[in-house]
């Protein structure tokens, strides 16, 4: 059996510096066309002069038999300008502007520590088109973790979405009912990415026979009801939820620790596991839509004409892959995928 699809776009990736781009960005640039490339590097990606720099890094990095487009990124910080955002919109390079609450992940010290602050740049985004790109967790301590990204709907989102109601908003990798909910009940301008992770697991994944620290990533696997739902959203065909991998990869050893990153690796296999996934589901003709259109028209930029085929056939995931000078574990190393691009 065999798919053709139009070449897929990732909304949300991370592909590090340095010389991790040497082993980050080819996976991606062969599956997928263009793909949002988040700026929470250290430091973080909080201007456009940055942001081309941060491309031209990238640029260097990819394979030269693929025509991959790296869509870059503004970090929020409270002193964002309104300058900064017109300035990002014009350079036509910056394809949005992530809000990392402060402390709720990786690199996000940096971030907003009350919307309050951003209100001027995000009036600013709204006039210009420019979308907001959210990390939807809340990081009060006394909240349950599980229960994080519910709590930023309420006292974020819903009141943001309602003082900037044209704003474009793509609520990142949504885990919860709640937000998938959220995302229904509000007009075309507000979207969501969905993880693989976040289709195929709940969060028993991460206790198996012991603790999971390469299931582990933010906002964490929740029960199983929610990845229901999440499932129900995408496989309904609805423009408002595309593909996202969240594909973030650490170190083997930053993984394996007593204090583990967050982040899972899947960009060797996304588009495969994307594609099993909605095999799995009955709804393998939903499928084109969500990895390679619905995210292009939403973001305003022209579907890929490309196209990439997959047949099936059991493959082995490689075990660890470098990562500059270290390995890294991807999703599923050592198991056995259904799917295999073939060109
Ligand atoms: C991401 C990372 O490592 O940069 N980690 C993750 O678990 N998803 C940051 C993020 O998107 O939250
Ligand atoms: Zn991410």
């Amino acid at each position: 059996m065999q798919i053709t699809l139009t070449r897929p776009d990732d909304w949300h990736l991370h592909l590090r510096d340095g010389l991790a781009l040497q082993h980050t960005v080819p996976f991606t640039a062969k599956q997928f066309g263009r793909a949002i490339v988040m700026p929470n590097l250290a430091p973080p990606v909080t201007t456009t002069e940055q942001a081309l720099a941060y491309r031209q890094r990238i640029m260097a990095a990819i394979p030269a038999d693929t025509a991959f487009q790296p869509l870059m990124t503004l970090y929020l910080t409270n002193n964002t300008t309104t300058d900064e955002i017109r300035h990002a919109r014009k350079s036509g390079l910056v394809h949005g502007v992530k809000l990392y609450p402060a402390g709720a992940t990786t690199n996000s010290d940096a971030g907003v520590t009350d919307i309050c602050h951003c209100h001027a740049a995000l009036e600013t985004m709204q006039e210009c088109g420019m979308p907001l790109l959210v990390h939807g967790e809340v990081v009060d301590a006394g909240i349950d973790v599980f229960d994080r990204e519910k709590y930023f709907i309420e006292r974020t989102l819903i009141p943001t979405a309602h003082k900037f109601p044209d704003l474009k908003i793509v609520f990142e990798h949504i885990t919860t009912k709640e937000a998938a909910d959220f995302v229904l009940a509000c007009g075309e301008n507000v979207a969501a990415t969905i993880t693989p992770q976040h289709l195929l697991y709940n969060r028993n994944a991460l206790f198996k026979g012991g603790i999971r620290p390469h299931y582990y990533c933010l906002p964490v696997l929740k029960r199983e009801g929610h990845r229901k739902a999440l499932v129900a959203a995408v496989m309904s065909g609805n423009k408002k939820f595309f593909l996202g991998t969240d594909s973030a990869p650490h170190a083997q050893h930053k993984k394996e620790s007593a204090c583990g990153c967050a982040g899972i690796f899947s960009a060797p296999l996304a588009i495969e596991l994307y594609t099993r996934i909605f095999e799995e589901n009955n709804a393998l003709d939903k499928l084109e839509a969500f990895t390679s259109f619905h995210g292009a028209d939403f973001y305003g930029l022209p579907r890929n004409s490309e196209k990439i085929t997959l047949v099936k056939k059991s493959w082995t995931v490689p075990k660890d892959f470098p990562l500059g000078d270290d390995r890294i574990i991807p999703l599923h190393a050592g198991e056995e995928e259904s799917w295999m691009i073939i060109k």
